[in-house]
């Protein structure tokens, strides 16, 4: 039944970051922990009270489609009304992607948005579920804000909520609880006009209909929806492109993170097989994305450096782009490009929200992370499907196979090698003491030599944003050593078991250098070098990472 005046419900306190530093913009856990009584209300009620502007101001909610999405949008409904918000902006189905929800916050005016995702983690009962912040700008809530979430929940022991009969997610409707409406609309339909703006879509539909196969997972996550109607609505691909393109709760069981690993059956179709020309998928809540061609994977971190080098063939970007961002750990491939084209490139920390104050100040248009996120000004967040539709227009303007770009890319700017190693689910503790122990060693590390290299520098990175001077830092360990290579060692701030450590590997060769090597050959000798320095295997028992990109 419907009650106008909210209630209030106390509540042993709970702290829903537990140990978790609030590193992620919002909350990141088991699906199990949030369903314990009152856990996702204690965090949403500490949103409501932090997030400026609650009172009267519009609020967007949506999610990736797993395990716990429908029952945490009618808690946030309740409570929402509660808080005084005058409208609530939801899905149909409750399916909204991260770059989708960033686009609906900014243009339809709302003091923020609450997305509904673990990302690339599992999902289901056994797997994670996740509430994400983003603020008034579209993008991840800034570290102030979340730490100030974070505070909040320190003390909490009550909530408030309006009671209300379940609202229809089936279908657009247009509804009220007490004085707040809720809107139900389709989370596709913006999306798409906002591609359609960027993108020259006649060119990339009839450079795919000329014998250029495509192939996109959706990996059961939100983006089938987007996909089906973009691809095999809007540029004509065939049916059956779009594949595992049913947002289903537990991703059907499998881990919906695009790399090589866990997208293995796409990566065979384009690197065992030879039917496919391209290939792509994205992450559980669509931000992330890989790209393949016949026979060769792109690494993301060249895969930014593309895109800048070929932006002028972008209907959107056709007039240059006014800078360029990375973060750390990302390789240095898209400086390599920027330089030649004179403008900016910025290094920030790992995670999207450092990219904000840059491109609502305009000084970048383009930015990347090494773990598959591309993005530019267009939304505050990353955007797989965006990512998808430049490889397909710069490669349409070219007339060219991935293969054949790629190339062409290394012996005009050379080749960064590049690879991500990740320890995944070690202890807290092993991971907590070698990290510490090699902070110690790093001072002493500087003149010495490194896989034959005199270390230039060795230091844990601290950021200054440009914009608002606020200082970020331990970031992570750098070795820099005098030819530019580098090797980055971080902890995951994102995993939900354990620790999980990231060891980031890099080494640059110009153009008339050997630019075919494996990436694994190129990196020997900094690959054995960290681990007899960090003794990361004698720590982890583990004779090799868990996941090499
Ligand atoms: C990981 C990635 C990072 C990305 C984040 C959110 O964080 O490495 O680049 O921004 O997921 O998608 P990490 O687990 O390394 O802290
Ligand atoms: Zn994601």
């Amino acid at each position: 039944m419907e009650s106008l005046e909210p209630n209030s419900i106390k509540v042993n306190h709970i702290d829903p970051f537990d140990d978790q530093k609030p590193g992620t913009s919002g909350l990141r856990k088991s699906t199990k922990q949030f369903e314990e009584p009152n856990y996702l209300e204690s965090f949403i009620e500490a949103v409501f009270r932090t997030l400026p502007g609650v009172k009267g101001g519009t609020l967007v909610v949506g999610g990736d489609g797993r395990y716990g999405n429908r029952r945490a949008i009618d808690v946030i409904l309740g409570m929402a009304a509660a808080h005084g918000l005058s409208k609530v902006i939801t899905t149909v189905d409750g399916i909204l992607s991260t770059p989708a929800a960033s686009n609906l916050i900014r243009k339809r005016k709302a003091i923020g948005g609450i997305i509904l995702s673990a990302s690339h983690n599992s999902g289901g009962l056994h797997g994670d579920f996740g509430v994400k912040i983003n603020a008034a700008n579209g993008g991840p809530a800034s570290e102030s804000l979340t730490n100030a979430i974070y505070n909040c929940t320190k003390t909490l022991d009550r909530y408030i909520k309006i009671d209300h009969s379940q609202i229809s997610l089936d279908s657009i409707g247009q509804y009220s609880i007490g004085d707040m409406e809720v809107m139900v609309i389709d989370g596709v339909d913006e999306y798409l006009s906002l591609m359609q703006k960027i993108f020259d879509f006649d060119q990339i539909s009839s450079f795919i209909s000329n014998e250029f196969p495509i192939a996109f997972d959706a990996l059961n996550a939100v983006t089938g929806p987007y996909a089906k109607r973009l691809l095999e609505g809007l540029l004509a691909a065939p049916l059956g492109t779009v594949r595992n393109g049913v947002p289903l709760e537990d991703f059907g069981g499998c881990h919906p993170d695009p790399n090589l690993t866990y997208a293995n059956e796409l990566a065979d179709l384009l690197l065992k097989g030879d039917h496919y020309a391209f290939g792509a998928a994205c992450d559980g809540d669509g931000d992330r994305n890989m790209i393949l061609g016949r026979g060769c994977f792109i690494n993301p971190s060249d895969s930014l450096a593309i895109l800048a080098a070929n932006s002028h063939l972008v209907p959107a970007y056709q007039n240059g782009l006014s800078g360029v961002a990375r973060s750390m750990p990302t390789s240095g491939a898209v400086d390599v490009v920027a330089k030649q084209l004179g403008i900016p490139s910025y290094e920030t920390p790992t995670g999207w929200k450092f990219f904000g104050n840059l491109l609502d100040a305009g000084k970048i248009t383009l930015c990347g992370e090494e773990s598959f996120g591309t993005g530019s000004n267009h939304v505050r967040e990353k955007d797989g499907l965006w990512a998808v539709l430049f490889w397909l227009q710069i490669l349409a303007g070219n007339q060219i196979t991935v293969a054949e770009l790629v190339k062409k890319h290394w012996s005009r700017f050379g080749r960064h090698y590049y690879s991500r190693h990740d320890y995944e689910s070690i202890s807290s503790e092993v991971a907590h003491n070698l990290y510490d122990r090699l902070i110690k060693i790093l001072p002493t590390l500087e003149g010495q030599l490194f896989a034959g290299q005199k270390v230039t520098k060795a230091d844990n990175f601290s950021y200054i944003d440009p914009i608002d001077s606020s200082v970020t830092d331990k970031q992570g360990l750098r070795i820099l050593l005098e030819d530019r290579s580098r090797v980055i060692l971080r902890l995951s701030g994102t995993g939900t078991k354990g620790a999980t450590l990231r060891v980031y590997l890099e080494s640059y060769v110009s153009s008339n250098g050997d630019l075919n090597q494996d990436p694994q050959i190129a990196l020997r000798k900094y690959i054995l070098d960290i681990d007899s320095l960090a003794e990361i295997s004698q720590r982890t028992c583990m004779n090799s990472p868990t996941v090499i990109t």
